[in-house]
Parts: structure tokens; sequence; C-alpha cells
């Protein structure tokens, strides 16, 4: 089976300039990239007259964990021309984490899902899951510092003992072992904030030994993100773990106007420390509803509450009308809950998003009830309004931090660049007519303007909608 992308504007993911160009598929690879003369004989030509082709995107930084099992979950990242994610980001994950019945996943565990969904005591059973499901895109697996302390640890309020560390690492070596693709970890969260620094230098550590990156969502990021940076840094040095800041911001009214000066400590570190970062574009953050990120906040609105499902969509302030309380007594009434903040100014955001070594993560939360716009809009906001409309970097640079910047970040050496011989990981679209269209109100809607969207050499989305169950299991 073969497949001609005819007459396209290539743009090839290293950064090189757009080429007018044909891209011919065998396979799961491209065969030959540039002017294809002579075409094989029952190949399928797709006219890509008028439109980019580039590789598919990788969304470095998501949640979708469980979303991936689900057929027809993903539609929202193939139209936006997403054709790997990563999973276990922030520390979360399914794996290992076992439940006693009537058990409640514990905050921030409850964003992937129910108790139902947490059905791998070990990763070699959710990767074999995943090899065995109808993957939508490729899917590379973290594996998350919460998801193995609720796993191993008597009491994850505590630091973990020396034994627990080993049980820690034990888990993480055997899943490294068999395809996840490095460790993450969530240090503001309650389930990791009492693992001391040298705890997650452990694991950190064991995930370097088999070359792979280590993903950190800061301690804080809000007044002491400088020290959480420091604590970031210092892991990195002492596991020689290639280091990735996750939504990478400055947040709060007091830290305001300074991503300048965070990238510039960033920059210095990254002198003698392998580093990359991941933002999304949007100026709000969104995460489990707790009271310190309202009180950083210009504006929150509820995502979901199990209480409370109704409120899901509405401002904290007409939630907490809605309950007749006061707003510091509605945050414990909506819980369990998630919330969206409104916490960054625009202008830093774009600081962090355009610096060379920052991708585009989506950080979306599928299992949300009104979840953030990132989820379905990341991409096309990034590629339509700040690059096509705004101009804020140039098209193959933009290319470039969608594709084979996160391919080098988790070493999936033969994706996110268009090249003979690579895997037939491509994108096609229209540079005029891609956007967002998933609104704060109306968060589930497809972006717009991806034409088709092939994962392994399989036609994964066309005009119309998901086609192909092409993904695998990568970054092993
Ligand atoms: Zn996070
Ligand atoms: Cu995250």
């Amino acid at each position: 089976m073969s497949i001609l992308l005819r007459g396209g504007t290539l743009v090839d993911g290293t950064g090189a300039a757009a080429t007018p160009g044909d891209v011919l598929v065998v396979g799961d690879r491209v065969a030959q990239v540039g002017r294809v003369d002579e075409v094989p004989a029952d190949c399928r030509v797709l006219d890509c007259a008028g439109l980019v082709v580039s590789p598919g995107f990788i969304d470095p930084h998501t949640h979708d964990d469980a979303a991936v099992l689900r057929p027809g979950a993903l539609d929202g990242k193939l139209a936006q021309g997403v054709t790997t994610v990563v999973v276990g980001n922030c520390g979360i994950g399914l794996p290992p984490v076992r439940l006693i019945p009537g058990q409640a996943p514990p905050p921030p565990l409850n964003l992937l899902g129910t108790a139902a969904a947490f059905a791998y005591p070990d990763y070699p059973s959710y990767l074999q899951a995943l090899r065995e499901a109808a993957l939508q895109v490729n899917v590379a697996v973290l594996g998350g510092h919460s998801a193995l302390r609720v796993a191993c640890c008597a009491d994850w309020h505590k630091p973990a003992s020396r034994h627990e560390i080993d049980a820690m690492a034990a888990r993480l070596d055997e899943g490294l072992a068999c395809g996840l693709a490095g460790f993450s970890t969530g240090l503001a969260y309650p389930t990791a904030i009492a693992a001391p620094t040298a705890e997650v230098t452990a694991l950190a550590r064991v995930s370097a030994r088999r070359h792979k990156p280590f993903a950190i969502h800061l301690r804080d990021e809000y007044d002491g993100v400088w020290d959480a940076l420091t604590e970031a840094f210092e892991i990195a040095r002492d596991s020689q773990a290639f280091l990735l800041l996750s939504h990478q911001k400055t947040a709060g009214p007091r830290q305001r106007g300074r991503a300048r000066e965070l990238l510039d400590r960033i920059d210095d570190a990254a002198r003698d420390l392998p580093l990359a970062l991941d933002a999304y574009p949007y100026d709000a953050g969104s995460t489990v509803l707790d009271a310190e990120s309202v009180r950083q906040s210009r504006e929150v609105l509820v995502t979901w509450s199990v209480p409370h499902p109704e409120l899901a969509g509405r401002t904290l302030s007409e939630a907490a009308t809605a309950l007749n309380l006061p707003l510091d007594l509605a945050i414990p009434a909506l819980q369990p809950a998630g919330a969206a903040y409104f916490h960054m100014d625009p202008a830093d955001v774009r600081q962090i998003l355009t610096h060379p070594r920052c991708m585009v993560g989506s950080d979306g939360l599928p299992e949300d009830t009104c979840p953030h716009p990132r989820l379905f809009g990341a991409f096309a906001r990034f590629l339509g309004t700040w690059v096509r409309d705004l101009q804020l970097v140039g098209l193959p640079e933009a290319v470039r931090k969608v594709t084979s910047l996160p391919a080098e970040v988790f070493a999936l050496s033969d994706r996110g660049v268009l090249r003979a011989g690579a895997r037939a990981d491509v994108a096609v679209w229209s540079r005029t007519e891609f956007a967002d269209r998933a609104t704060w109100t109306h968060p589930r809607q497809l972006a717009v303007g991806m034409r088709w969207v092939l994962v392994n050499g399989c036609v994964a989305w066309s005009p119309r909608g998901s086609g192909e169950a092409g993904g695998q299991v990568v970054g092993g």
C-alpha cells in the first residue's frame, strides 16, 4: 500500500525553509521526499496543492493515559495534526496503582478518571494493554512519581523510606525495561510534596541509566518558582537525566512580567545541563481545585466536581453563589473537583513558548467535564493564531518546535522529520484555515484546517474524520 502526497509545501521539521514537493509513503515509512516522478501502481494520490505537508506533531505533555484506550477519544488530537502523545506526565499515571475496593484515586490521580480506570497493577500490564489496543496515535509512556508513591509507600504524606525508594525504583526499572519512555514527577501535588529532593533524584537516576528523560512539574509554580527551578537543576545534575520542565510558566500576581528573567535562569543552567521545556498557548492553567491556586488567580472556572457536576463550566464565584457559600467554603464543598486558573500574563506565555528549547505541550485533561480548551486547541492555536496571524515565530521554526524538538527529547529517532526512511507520521494542513474552535464554554470542538493525518502510514484523519488506527507504543 502506498500513498503519494502530491504538490504540497514541504516543511520538514528540521527548521529548514519550506520547499515545494511530493512525499511518497510506502507501508509505514516515508519512501521519498522531493519530486516523485515514478508513481507505484495502485498508489493512492492525495492532492496537496496549497497545503502544508509536515511531520505529524508530537504532544510531549498529555494526560491521555486512559483516553488513548477509548476508540475515537483522540479525534481532538488528530484534528490538530498530532500523531504521538506522551502520557504519564506530572507524576500522574494509571500503573502501578492498585486501589482497594471502594477507594477513590487520590488527587491528582483522579484527573485520569475514577477508580475503574486504575486497572494496571504494573507497567508491563498497561504497556501490554496499549499494544493490544487499536491506538489512534502513537503513545509514549512516562512512569509517574505520584503513581509509584501511592503504589509503594505506606503513607504518601511522608518522605519514602529507603525500602520504599528501592521498591519504587524496582517498579520503575521494570517499566523502563519493557517500554516506558522516562520518568515524571509533580512535586506541587499532595501525593508527592512530602518527597525530599534526594528521593526524586534516586528515581530520576533510574531513568537516566536507561538514557531516558526526567520531566518535572515544579514544586512551586508561583512565588517559589525560583527555588523550585534550582531544585530541578540539582536533580538533573545529580541524576544525569535529561531535564524536561513541564508547563513552564510564571504565575500569580507577583511573578507577572518575569518570563525573561526565568528564561535567563534556564539558559544559564542549559550551558551544562541538557534540557527542554513545554508550555501551552493560553494564559490560564488547569488542574485539581486547590485554595492556593485560587488565591493566585484573577479568575477561576470549575472544570468538574463530583458532588456538583452541574457547576462544571461556571466560575468559582458563580458556583459559590449557587451553593450559597462564601468562596473559602465553596472550595471544600465542590471537592473532589478540577479548575482552570487565570493566573498568567499573556506576554510571559508568549515569551516562554517562543523560546527555542520550548515545545508545545497541550497538558489537556480529557476526563474533565468541561476541560480547558487547550485539549482540543493547543496546536491549532499555536500554528494558527500565534504563528500565522501574530507571526511570533516563522513557520519552519514553529514546525520544528512541534516535531523534531520533541522527537529529540524522547529519542524518537525515526520520527519528527520528513525524510526517506522515517516512519510515516505526516500532517497535511491548510496554513490559512488551521484554527482552534475550542472555547471555555464549548471546549470539545475540533480544530479546523487539518486535511489528512498519517500515523505509521495509516490514514488516521481525513476530511471524513478519523480512520485507521495505526498507532504504536513508542519511546521505549
Ligand atoms: Zn503538571
Ligand atoms: Cu500535566
